[in-house]
């Protein structure tokens, strides 16, 4: 697991890589940014000229040194163009961070797709399932050397074509909920289109919380839930274990087990986390939690 250093950093290049979303790079002013693998997180910290204090937040790399940030609207789930107040650290980054900005960084931190070495050492064929900005990290995941000798296919929903993540060198099967690239729905309508993943495959899943589920109980139809792979980027306050508010639990034989998402995660088997509390409520900045609508 990442136990995370910081580090001041500059902003060394950004790209819009599709609707309302930039890769940002960086590189550590004063030396070399730790490696982070596929699936870690950093604390990212900015600052706007409007606001009193820094703030920081949990964004997964999407490659070594760089992250991939979309807009998040305080009402989930509506179409676009029905989207309500903006997230405040992802719509500065969108917007107004620029390339010579010097921003505060504390990665790596947490743990990683290929910390699960059983599963991943004994899948001949991985499926990556990705929804929204989720797909970034599993990209990174796909491209790694790990995953050389396996058969790969990555999945990749959003709500419209202009908001769908490409790769020109993994290809991934797209889904749009408009219909307006690649399958009409979601990315589980997808997932049951396809129909043919091969028997015991291991599947890594990163995206929005309803999609999450939907993805592990289809997922759950061709494999062990053990071999399916979760990525919890749910709400964070610290990214270190202090402010227990990114915790996830669940009652299994009785027992109720309970995991701190930055720290025991982000990445869990479903088989850990499933009934367990993540997938029924949001908690939002204030600390209060919401039921998600089904
Ligand atoms: C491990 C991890 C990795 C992440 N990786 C990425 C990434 O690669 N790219 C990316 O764009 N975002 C990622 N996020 C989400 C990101 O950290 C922020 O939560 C998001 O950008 C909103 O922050 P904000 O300040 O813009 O919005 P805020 O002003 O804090 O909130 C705007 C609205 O979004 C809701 N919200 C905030 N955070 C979340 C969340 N995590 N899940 C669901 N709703 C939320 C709030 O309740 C509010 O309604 C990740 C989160 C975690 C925990
Ligand atoms: S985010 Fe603070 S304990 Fe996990």
């Amino acid at each position: 697991m990442g136990r995370g250093i910081q580090n001041a950093v500059r902003i060394t290049g950004k790209e819009q890589v599709c609707y309302e979303t930039v890769r940002i790079r960086m590189a550590s002013v004063s030396g070399v940014i730790r490696v982070s693998r596929p699936g870690q997180f950093g604390m990212l910290t900015v600052k706007s000229p409007d606001w009193e204090t820094p703030l920081q937040r949990p964004f997964s790399f999407s490659g070594q040194g760089d992250m991939t940030i979309r807009v998040a609207y305080s009402e989930q789930g509506l179409p676009c163009d029905k989207r309500t107040v903006a997230g405040k650290v992802s719509s500065y980054i969108v917007n107004d961070l620029e390339v010579g900005n010097l921003a505060l960084l504390t990665a790596p931190l947490g743990n990683c797709f290929f910390d699960f070495r059983a599963e991943m050492d004994g899948a001949d064929a991985v499926y990556l399932v990705g929804g929204g900005c989720g797909a970034a990290p599993l990209y990174y995941t796909a491209k790694s050397s790990v995953m050389l000798n396996k058969k790969c296919l990555v999945f990749s929903g959003a709500k419209t074509k202009s908001a769908l993540l490409r790769d020109e060198e993994l290809k991934p099967v797209f889904a749009t909920k408009d219909g307006s690239e690649g399958e009409k729905g979601t990315v589980v309508d997808l997932m049951k289109k396809y129909g043919k993943f091969e028997k015991d495959s291991v599947f890594l899943l990163c995206g929005p919380k309803a999609m999450l589920k939907c993805a592990a109980e289809e997922a759950r139809k061709y494999t062990n839930p053990d071999k399916i792979l979760v990525d919890t980027e749910t709400y964070m306050g610290c990214g270190r274990g202090v402010c227990n508010k990114c915790g996830i639990s669940v009652k299994r034989d009785g027992v109720i087990h309970s995991y701190n998402a930055c720290t025991d995660g982000p990445v869990f088997r479903y088989s850990d986390i499933r009934g367990s509390d993540f997938f029924e409520f949001e908690t939002v900045r204030s600390g209060a939690r919401k039921r998600i609508p089904i």
